[in-house]
């Protein structure tokens, strides 16, 4: 795949310390203890996938790295670093159904990171097409399966360059195929951009295939944390 970031000069900063670190935290919900004493370092450059099953803290873990949660106790370290870009793709998508898949990832368009729209245009594209949903673009999302509205969420993201990816269950309507993939296209923006990726999944199985470090919850807690390949 051709780098499409190539003809935009790069410069992301990346310091040598942590991104995020989490210290010893927790969140209480009204009638939940949702995380329970975790303490964990997500580096630049990484790509951590944050394992559990339903209910385990996945996405309240997420919402604390994004700073649209606090922690009841602890302390989350990381968040209010102004020279970082984070994009989101939430469980829940957020797509705009009335409107077609093109006009949903058009709203990542900002003047300031492209030259101009056809430049925009033309990495939507490629983007589109290694993800095997160019000819779908025009279809409006009340019309469009699982996997593709899936697919439209992550390109909508990742036009948006971030340097750092967070995403919540990217892959729960996607085949296996398509899954591998939405891994290949993070891992090579991974690999050339940099691009941290916090990927939330309960699919155990399917992420510790791929090369990465993995943390994995168990009703709020963190129970282990490594290389993807020795889980
Ligand atoms: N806003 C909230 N108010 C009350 N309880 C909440 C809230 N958000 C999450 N919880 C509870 O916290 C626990 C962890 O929820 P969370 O959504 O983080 O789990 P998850 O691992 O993402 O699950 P899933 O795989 O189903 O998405 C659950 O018991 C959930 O019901
Ligand atoms: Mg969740």
């Amino acid at each position: 795949m051709k780098d499409i970031f190539q003809r935009k000069k790069e410069n992301y900063r990346f310091r040598d310390q942590f991104l995020y670190h989490l210290d010893n935290v927790d969140v209480k919900f009204r009638h939940c203890h949702a995380l329970k004493g975790i303490t964990l370092t997500v580096n630049p450059g990484e790509i951590l996938f944050v394992t559990g099953k339903s209910g385990a803290g996945k996405t309240t873990l997420l919402n604390l790295l994004s700073g649209d949660l606090h922690p009841s106790r602890g302390r989350v370290l990381g968040v209010e670093q102004g020279d970082r870009f984070v994009s989101q793709v939430f469980q829940d998508l957020r797509l705009f159904d009335n409107k077609s898949c093109e006009e949903n990832i058009w709203y990542a368009y900002d003047a300031k990171l492209y030259k101009n729209r056809n430049e925009f245009h033309a990495d939507m594209i490629e983007l589109a097409s290694v993800l095997g949903m160019k000819d779908k673009l025009s279809l409006k999302i009340e019309q469009a399966n699982g996997g593709l509205k899936q697919k439209v969420a992550m390109v909508r993201a990742l036009m948006t360059r971030p340097n750092i990816l967070i995403a919540d269950e990217p892959t729960a309507a996607l085949d296996k195929e398509s899954s591998i993939k939405l891994f290949d296209v993070l891992n090579f923006y991974n690999v050339k951009r940099k691009l941290t990726v916090v990927w939330a999944s309960h699919n155990r199985d399917l992420v510790k295939q791929f090369p990465g470090k993995i943390v994995h919850l168990e009703n709020g807690k963190l129970i282990y944390s490594g290389h993807a390949c020795f889980i």
